[in-house]
């Protein structure tokens, strides 16, 4: 385990061993300096579980992330990602009440739980034929051979995507994304021209999408959201804007947490056999995963006023990072938070969020999660690293915790 000198106060959020294991350092943070002000990055982090689920909650809190995309394009003109703005205009996860609200209610109805049980078929389908097509090799890279294809597949065949654009769909939501969770980076023009091309390109694409479905409607998400915005004589022009924020959600997550999973039962054997051999602890221990290694370590938000967290004076305009993976290992609020325990209860950890902004994916989210492991360890039980290939994990950012290759043999 790294060792880092006690008092220190400028941690190395960016040094390779932090990217690869960052619950040494967050635990060094909350003990000495739990609601820190990190300088290098311009940025509060909060890493006690209290302050990071009252944040959620805190409507002095701004979920309007746009002064950071202006930020991080320095002296660059706005302009270059006038496309992207506009998505990002009237985007649920980046508004605050009462827009929010109102945006937030119709798109519940794209995750009613009749539709999403309509969708548990897709997904075994879809798990079953991307493991049809490795299982004569006794071997593959979950990150390649699953994890890269499973969520991007299920949430365009949900959306009702045809085949041969889905590939499109799933390269614009990566460029988009990419802009969008990017934290400095010597190419931003490169990448904040590529987010605007690939948004005016999904604009239209979904523009035509949502075209054919109002003419003939389907069981398909994009259908019912449809609906839903009829109903509440809702603007059909502001729909682009959710459906790029659950394209992205959909996938970005489950993709890391796929890995993330693996490895983690792998590494924990004896975790792994109880599963095995309890397999109705599946989602307990889907809960236990999402706590233990959680994709999207953290949430920003842009404090609107002056704020006091944790007696420290946060001023208004303050960039505030919500620190999900170290409250996620908070003592205060977990029995022994380094421990890998499958039937952890209870198990009230942060990865899908809390409040306003709570997951409103997360019941898709724990469906493809179950499915996916319960068919992996029943068609592979004998899955175990591959010894000839160690896992390469990212180490490239702070946003999004996951693995470039985790190749196994089974
Ligand atoms: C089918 C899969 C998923 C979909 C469609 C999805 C979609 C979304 C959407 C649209 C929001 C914004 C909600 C709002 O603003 O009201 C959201 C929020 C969030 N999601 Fe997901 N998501 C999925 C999976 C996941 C996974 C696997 C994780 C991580 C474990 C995750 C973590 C979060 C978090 C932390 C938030 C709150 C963000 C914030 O408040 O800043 N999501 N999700």
């Amino acid at each position: 385990m790294t060792t880092f000198q006690k008092g220190q106060t400028n941690y190395d959020l960016f040094a390779p061993e932090f990217l690869f294991n960052p619950y040494p350092l967050y635990k060094q943070i909350r003990c000495e300096d739990p609601v820190y002000f990190y300088e290098k990055g311009g940025l509060w982090l909060l890493t006690r579980y209290q302050d990071v689920e009252a944040a959620f909650q805190d409507q002095r809190l701004s979920s309007n992330r746009s002064p950071l995309f202006a930020r991080q394009l320095h002296d660059l003109d706005f302009s270059i990602i006038q496309n992207f703005t506009f998505l990002m205009a009237n985007m649920m996860l980046e508004s605050d009440q009462p827009q929010h609200t109102a945006l937030r209610k119709i798109a519940l109805p794209g995750f009613a739980a009749r539709a999403l049980e309509s969708w548990r078929s897709i997904i075994q389908e879809t798990t079953d034929s991307l493991l049809d097509q490795v299982e004569a090799q006794h071997t593959m890279d979950i990150v390649a051979d699953l994890s890269l294809q499973l969520p991007s597949l299920v949430i365009t065949k949900i959306f009702g995507v045809p085949e041969e654009y889905r590939q499109d769909f799933i390269q614009w939501g990566k460029d988009i994304a990419n802009f969008w969770g990017v934290s400095g980076s010597d190419n931003i023009e490169a990448i904040a021209r590529n987010a605007d091309t690939a948004a005016a390109s999904f604009t239209t694409a979904i523009k035509n999408l949502i075209a054919e479905r109002q003419q003939q409607p389907g069981t398909d998400m994009i259908s019912l959201l449809i609906a839903a915005y009829s109903d509440n004589e809702m603007s059909l022009d502001v729909l682009p804007s959710l459906c790029i924020d659950i394209l992205v959600g959909g996938y970005v997550g489950i993709t890391d947490l796929i890995p993330n999973g693996v490895n983690a039962l792998l590494n924990h054997p004896q975790e792994l056999q109880r599963l095995k051999e309890n397999p109705e602890l599946i989602n307990s221990a889907v809960e236990e995963i999402i706590r233990f290694d959680t994709p999207g370590t953290q949430s920003l938000r842009i404090a609107k006023e002056n704020l006091t967290i944790g007696g420290k004076e946060i001023p208004a305009g303050s960039v505030v990072a919500l620190v999900i993976a170290a409250a996620n290992y908070d003592p205060e609020k977990f029995d022994n938070p380094e421990v890998f325990n499958i039937t952890r209860s209870p198990n009230e950890h942060l990865g899908f969020g809390k409040g306003a902004h709570f997951c409103i994916g997360a019941v898709l989210a724990r469906m493809e999660l179950t499915i996916c492991f319960s068919t992996l360890l029943r068609r592979m039980p004998n899955l175990t690293f591959d010894p000839n290939s160690a896992p390469i994990p990212r180490r490239s950012t702070l946003a999004f915790k996951g693995f470039e290759s985790l190749r196994v043999t089974f």
